[in-house]
């Protein structure tokens, strides 16, 4: 049984840990990727305040498709450079865009969305995919956003094979 508890710190900091904490626990018990990315998304969409929207998109032959998330019904591909999603894929970097109607091409899968926060999935110099959270409220993501959600995907690279996944070639 999972542990489905609410998580409840006195900061973000401190959120963030007890987040990785949980995670590290699911993703070291269970070898499937597909569930532990599946709990890991819904977990993220349960427990980070002010989102609407929080999930993975997988590298499949050269595009970005829809994986496992919380929330709205979303957009099934993304071409890479296209959007926050593409753009970070393309990049190779986090993107932490406080307006994303000021962000050119932003893909708006969800009306509700004001901000966004991509993290790129790269492990052995392989992109495999993207994290992304976004936020009906504006400038809601910073840097202990992009901090955390980057050693997210650190401490996942340690147990996930993203190639069960995802489709690089
Ligand atoms: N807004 C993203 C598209 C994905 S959805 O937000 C779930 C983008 O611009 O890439």
């Amino acid at each position: 049984m999972q542990n489905n508890a609410k998580i409840i710190a006195e900061n973000k900091e401190m959120f963030y840990k007890m987040l990785l904490y949980r995670i590290e626990s699911w993703v070291s018990a269970e070898k499937d990727v597909l569930a532990n990315l599946c709990n890991i998304a819904a977990l993220l969409y349960d427990n980070i305040d002010d989102i609407n929207w929080a999930g993975f998109y997988l590298m499949k032959n050269g595009e970005l498709v829809l994986g496992p998330f919380g929330g709205k019904a979303a957009c099934t591909r993304i071409k890479i450079g296209k959007g926050v999603c593409g753009t970070t894929a393309r990049d190779r970097i986090t993107y932490v865009v406080p307006n994303v109607h000021e962000f050119e091409g932003h893909i708006a899968c969800d009306s509700a969305s004001n901000s966004e926060i991509v993290v790129p999935i790269i492990k052995d110099d392989v992109l495999y995919g993207v994290l992304d959270i976004d936020s009906p409220n504006f400038n809601r993501f910073d840097e202990v956003d992009k901090l955390y959600l980057e050693k997210l995907i650190e401490k996942l690279n340690k147990y996930i094979d993203w190639n069960e996944v995802a489709k690089i070639n």
